[in-house]
C-alpha cells in the first residue's frame, strides 16, 4: 500500500499546530503507521531536500528545518501521496486554497509548516529507504523498528 512521508515543520510544532495538522490526516482516513518528534540533524535535512541544492534559498531551507523539532510522520492508504499535497495545498500559502492545511494556518513559502512527499517512491525513499536499497541501511527519517505494522478497524468503513 502506498505510504506518504508528511512532517510537521519547525514552524507548525512551534505554533502548536501538531494535533491540528495530524487531525485532517486521522479524518480524510488515511492510517498513521509512524509517528516521532525528532530534531533534524543538518545533514539529514540536506539530504532529504538534495533536489533543491543550488537553489538560493537552501541555506534558509536547511537553518529552517533545523531550527527545533518536527514530528515525523507515516500515513498510508491507496492515493496518499498525491491526496495529502491536496490537503497541504500549494507550495506558497497565499496560493493555497482556503481549505488546505497551507491555505488554512500559513503565509509564507519559508514558513509552509508542513511537508508531504511528492511521488510514492519519494514517500518510500524518505520513510524507509531501505525499501528501495535493500542492501544499504540508511533509513531517511524512520529507524527499524519505529514504523508499526497494524489495521484499522475503521478500515472497512473508509475503502470498501
Ligand atoms: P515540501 O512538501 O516541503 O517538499 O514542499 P513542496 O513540495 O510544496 O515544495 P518544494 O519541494 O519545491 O520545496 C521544498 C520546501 O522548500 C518548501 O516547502 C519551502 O519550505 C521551501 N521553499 C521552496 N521554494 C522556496 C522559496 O522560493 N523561498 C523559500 N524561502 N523557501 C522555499
Ligand atoms: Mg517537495
Amino acid at each position: 500500500v502506498e505510504q506518504s512521508y508528511i512532517m510537521v515543520k519547525p514552524d507548525g510544532v512551534q505554533r502548536g499546530l501538531v494535533g491540528e495538522i495530524i487531525s485532517r490526516f486521522e479524518k480524510k482516513g488515511f492510517v498513521l503507521k509512524g509517528l516521532k518528534l525528532f530534531q533534524c540533524p543538518k545533514d539529514l535535512a540536506e539530504e532529504h531536500y538534495k533536489d533543491l541544492k543550488e537553489k538560493s534559498f537552501f541555506p534558509g531551507l536547511i537553518e529552517y528545518i533545523t531550527s527545533g523539532p518536527v514530528v515525523c510522520m507515516a500515513w498510508e492508504g491507496d492515493g496518499v501521496v498525491a491526496s495529502a499535497r491536496k490537503l497541504i495545498g500549494a507550495t506558497n500559502p497565499l496560493q493555497a486554497e482556503p481549505g488546505t492545511i497551507r491555505g488554512d494556518l500559513a503565509v509564507q513559502t519559508g514558513r509552509n509548516v508542513v511537508h508531504g512527499s511528492d511521488s510514492p517512491d519519494n514517500g518510500k525513499r524518505e520513510i524507509d529507504d531501505k525499501l528501495i536499497t535493500p542492501f544499504l541501511s540508511v533509513a531517511l527519517w524512520f529507524k527499524e523498528g519505529e514504523l508499526c505494522e497494524w489495521e484499522s478497524v475503521l478500515t472497512p468503513w473508509v475503502v470498501e
